[in-house]
């Protein structure tokens, strides 16, 4: 519509337009493409304690004794003793707690837990062992307790419950903990109430309330933001860690499925990445292994997307190729991948399928995606990867392979892996990017002009870094908002979008900013979420053309800061326009409905802002709503809606179509 025709309009209303109006016009006449269900998702990784201590529920560290230092976050007391020939063959260390032999004296172990056990008043805490009585010993008793020791209070213990172990055979035994109180820093402790002698071996304690009541489960409050996202794809499971600091610690997948006390221990590379942040007991259990991702990417209705070693052992570490596997050794990798596309597909009758249903799961998890390569660059990469398609598209004609374009946003290596990925014909290509401001800022048209017939686009991983501020406000989210306009007007092209990292303790971090921060009982939803969540939940289902003098807006120079998208949702006939207002100045913005008919009314206007006077502030776990969505409703009069849009705001605006 031409300016004319839209002040002589906005004048009949009644309304006065200023000359800084910024007029976006929005095509309504002409769907656009259709934006994926992928389209925002979720990317994890267990760094920043994402997935021991974090989003895997168990409270118990090294619970089956097998860190290097096997008694690492334990306390022994008494007459404990470390045995090597235990029941499960991956993870055969145990503890022995011998009869202190004096009615007073006391064997018995301590874990702290990480960073502490934090437990609520109330709730129901699953304490379990494997255990049995050595050769000659009768029935015995153990005692449990949750423990504060630094207190004045009369009693250490506030929950307790005994457990007696009958059984020569090393077997399972449980029992429910209520604790009384809350308490954020509580440690563990077992210790003989008889005078005997007991086996101990993989000690756990888990919440009975986890995300859909799984036993081997999800931290509830943190599961459930997840779900919250309306997140269309879940990737795991990293990240740096699925290469390894060598190929030893690499993510191997089938090591983390079968019965979870035989899932043997890996090192974790953030537990050493920074050496200023360094965690000494940072350790991947596989208690949350590819059975647990897959149920959870199922239940929080994401598509899974498992992403594997291509042999190359992480390159930022290891530049010397020896590190890594010669392209002619990989089948064994390969057949990794073949495998694990059948453990989620396959019939019960085959062999990964015949685990995953003995698991719990005999339908498929419909598998459609797979990852090969995390942050990898290189000639050595397509040629490590190039066996991979190969084979995966023989087996399994079907699957969508992502590729990597490396840990640059541009520059020589993202240039050289395009074409590359471009020639082996992977269906995404995976673009990592963790920028200033400055580049947030100026990629607003990034995809506009992306070669089309090419794979399509991964925004795998990023998240605005802003220069002297690399941790978590809220200008670093609103500029993620205003670059995320750029991935929605080319849904065409950008297939699926996931911010990095996901999850961080406050106590055991290695890298800022994280969208969702939680301690031993809370957790809080950073800015950056509710950015990921306004679009996941106003993501639409096809892709409006939006322009304001007839150009997209991308905050390019005389656009005043501004960057916009619009989609139209079928399901309701809404549309759905996303401004940000990334300026210190407020900014009036008419949006014009074009091509509309004359009965055609928009109704049901609302309007939910994300803002913050403070550009440095961002939620807390003291403040956990300072800055949350708010949304009101708005009218329009015809097909023209003004506005005045606040300086640094994210405005998400939403209109039903009807008839008058
Ligand atoms: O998200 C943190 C790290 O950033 C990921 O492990 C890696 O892929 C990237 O370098």
């Amino acid at each position: 519509m031409h300016k004319s025709i839209f002040a002589a309009l906005a004048l009949s209303v009644g309304m006065t337009l200023s000359a800084q109006t910024n007029e976006m016009v929005i095509q309504t006449k002409k769907v656009g493409a259709e934006i994926q269900p992928t389209m925002y998702g979720l990317f994890f990784e267990d760094i920043n304690y994402g997935a021991d201590g974090g989003l895997y529920a168990e409270l118990v560290k090294n619970r089956s004794f097998e860190f290097p230092q096997n008694l690492m976050g334990w306390k022994t007391f008494g007459k404990v003793s470390l045995q090597d020939d235990g029941p499960f063959e991956r993870n055969p260390h145990y503890v022995r707690l011998a009869d202190p032999q004096h009615a007073h004296k006391r064997t018995g172990i301590e874990n702290e837990g990480f960073f502490g056990i934090g437990v609520k008043k109330g709730e129901e805490y699953r304490f379990s062992v494997w255990a049995r009585l050595p050769e000659g010993e009768k029935a015995s008793k153990i005692r449990i307790e949750l423990v504060k020791p630094n207190t004045m209070g009369e009693r250490h213990a506030f929950a307790n419950a005994e457990l007696t172990i009958d059984s020569k055979e090393w077997k399972k035994y449980q029992v429910i903990l209520k604790p009384g109180r809350t308490e954020a820093k509580s440690v563990l402790r077992i210790f003989l109430a008889s005078p005997n002698t007991v086996d101990l071996e993989h000690v756990s304690l888990f919440p009975v309330d986890t995300w859909k009541g799984h036993e081997n489960g999800l931290r509830k409050d943190l599961a459930q933001a997840l779900a919250e996202t309306n997140p269309g794809v879940f990737r795991f499971p990293g990240g740096c860690i699925v290469e390894g600091t060598d190929l030893e610690t690499r993510y191997d997948w089938k090591k983390s499925v079968g019965p979870v006390e035989n899932r043997p221990l890996n090192e974790n590379r953030w537990h050493y990445t920074f050496p200023h942040r360094f965690y000494p007991d940072y350790y991947q259990s596989y208690g949350m292994g590819f059975y647990e991702f897959f149920l959870l990417s199922e239940e929080i209705g994401a598509e899974p997307l498992p992403v594997i070693s291509c042999g190359l052992a992480c390159q930022f570490q290891n530049k010397d190729m020896h590190a890594h596997v010669p392209v002619g050794e990989l089948d064994c990798y390969i057949q990794d991948a073949l495998d694990l596309i059948e453990f989620a597909n396959g019939d019960v009758n085959t062999t990964w399928g015949k685990l995953r249903a003995e698991m719990g799961h005999p339908a498929p998890f419909n598998l459609k995606f797979i990852g090969v390569g995390n942050e990898q660059w290189g000639p050595e990469y397509p040629e490590h990867l190039e066996p991979f398609v190969k084979a995966i598209r023989k087996a399994y004609p079907g699957m969508k392979i992502i590729g990597s374009s490396g840990p640059d946003s541009e520059g020589k290596q993202f240039d050289y892996l395009w074409p590359e990925m471009k020639r082996l014909k992977v269906d995404l290509v995976d673009e990592h990017f963790y920028r200033p401001e400055s580049w947030f800022l100026s990629q607003g048209a990034r995809y506009d002009n992306y070669d089309r017939k090419g794979p399509k686009v991964f925004a795998g991983e990023y998240a605005c870094h802003g220069k002297g501020k690399k941790w978590n406000h809220f200008n670093a989210a609103l500029l993620e908002a205003a670059f995320m306009t750029g991935l929605e007007r080319n849904a065409d092209i950008v297939h699926m979008a996931t911010y990095a990292p996901l999850f961080a303790h406050v106590e055991g971090w290695q890298w800022r900013p994280d969208m969702i921060w939680f301690d031993n009982l809370n957790s809080v939803r950073t800015v950056s979420y509710y950015v990921q969540q306004l679009f996941a939940l106003n993501k639409g289902s096809n892709t409006l053309t939006l322009t304001m003098d007839k150009k997209n807006v991308t905050g390019a120079e005389g656009q005043n800061g501004l960057f916009a998208s619009a989609v139209w949702e079928k399901a309701d006939n809404s549309y759905i326009v996303k401004v940000v207002n990334t300026s210190d100045k407020a900014q009036s913005i008419a949006l014009n409905f074009s091509g509309l008919k004359k009965n055609d009314a928009l109704t049901n206007g609302i309007c939910i802002k994300l803002r913050s006077a403070d550009l440095n502030k961002d939620n807390t776990i003291e403040e956990p709503s300072a800055i949350t969505p708010q949304e009101s409703p708005v009218n329009i009069e015809g097909h023209i809606f003004n506005a005045e849009l606040e300086p640094h705001t994210f405005a998400v605006y939403k209109f039903t179509k009807s008839q008058k």
